[in-house]
């Protein structure tokens, strides 16, 4: 079969497109026909080396996907070949055309949701989720502030904030990214390459400050946000998109009564299994009613993957890219 290989870390252009033997399933597991795989951030950090992970090498990369089942390993009695499932996974292989995985972590997926929409709703939606009920407690009628509202997990946060009865402030770099947050159901826009980040929110707060920051990018705007809390507000450590960790003077969560709360979505999915199956009907139950959708900004084909996690890498997608196997996109 065709995949994405990562033969050590390094920058994106060192991975290969090639022809590698097929993955045979063992005790336990499914191998199933990949149809489309969602590109996420956090692949791109990977295959440098630069995530919390670090996988032996060579892997095939790629976090979630949506595929067919092919082969049922021994002992594997609840999924049948055929069905269509979807998988987010730690054990990653979802850039190539087929991919072994424990079945356990199969999830069969509804008829109404698109390949291409099934491939990304784990990992982004499942994370401002979690982020947004399990750790802020988000309540309706409070207000939540989402950075990089225009990407894979901002989006989904402002859909789910939205889902979640709060008023969202979008924070992104450019107009046409507001727009889509906009276009998603945020209340009020800020641009932070123009306007000063903490000062907008103090004025569109009344001067209260935020009661939920949901936080993926770090750096300067953490920085900002950590000055612009309400009491008792809950600030999100979700993402460090602008590649700076920032430090937190704890004086201002103590004036204020604030905390600051981290988010593992892959670390939730493993240790409390029940809540993270919950989360996902409640997921799709959104979806179906049009509260929750997929932003596709551009479908790949598995030879260009390089390119599609440059394009996330290098901040140039709203919403999300789709990788798909060259042989199922025709030509
Ligand atoms: N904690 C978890 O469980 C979890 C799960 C998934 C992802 N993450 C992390 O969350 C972060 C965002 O993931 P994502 O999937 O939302 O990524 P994404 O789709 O690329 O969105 C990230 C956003 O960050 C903003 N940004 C600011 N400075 C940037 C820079 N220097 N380079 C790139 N983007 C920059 C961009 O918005 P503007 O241009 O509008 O600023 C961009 O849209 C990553 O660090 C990822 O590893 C964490």
């Amino acid at each position: 079969m065709k995949a994405i290989v990562c033969e050590e870390f390094g920058p994106i252009e060192t991975l290969a497109f090639k022809d590698v033997e097929d993955p045979q399933p063992g005790k336990g597991e499914v191998c199933v026909k990949i149809l489309a795989t969602g590109v996420n951030y956090p692949d791109g950090l990977l295959v440098q080396g630069l995530y919390q992970v670090q996988p032996e090498r060579p892997f095939v990369p790629g976090f979630e996907f949506c595929g067919e089942v092919e082969t049922l390993g021994e002992g594997v009695k609840h999924l049948k070949p055929g069905q269509r499932v979807i998988c987010s996974s730690p054990g990653y292989g979802g850039f190539a055309e087929k991919a072994v995985i424990n079945a356990r972590m199969a999830m069969p997926v509804m008829d109404e949701v698109s390949n291409i929409d099934a491939a990304n709703i784990m990992c982004a939606h499942g994370t401002a989720h979690h982020a947004l009920k399990q750790r802020a407690r988000l309540k309706s009628g409070e207000t939540l502030v989402v950075l990089g509202a225009a990407g894979g997990t901002g989006l989904a946060a402002v859909q789910i904030g939205k889902a979640m009865g709060a008023k969202v402030i979008a924070v992104c770099s450019s107009e046409d990214k507001l727009a889509l947050a906009k276009a998603n159901g945020a209340d009020e826009l800020i641009n932070y390459s123009q306007q000063d980040l903490k000062a907008e929110i103090k004025t569109l707060t009344d001067g209260k400050g935020a009661d939920v920051v949901y936080d993926p990018v770090g750096g300067d705007a953490f920085d900002a946000c950590s000055r612009a809390m309400a009491r008792n507000g809950r600030l999100l450590v979700v993402g460090f998109a602008s590649g700076r960790i920032p430090e937190l003077p704890v004086n201002l969560a103590l004036v204020k009564e604030y905390s600051v709360i981290g988010v593992f979505w892959g670390s939730f999915a493993t240790h409390e299994p029940m809540p993270f199956i919950q989360n996902m009907q409640e997921l799709f139950g959104w979806y179906r009613e049009g509260k929750v959708r997929l932003e596709t900004d551009e479908v790949f084909p598995l030879s260009r993957t390089g390119e599609a996690l440059t394009r996330v890498l290098n901040r140039q997608v709203k919403g999300k890219l789709v990788v798909v196997p060259d042989a199922l996109l025709g030509s």
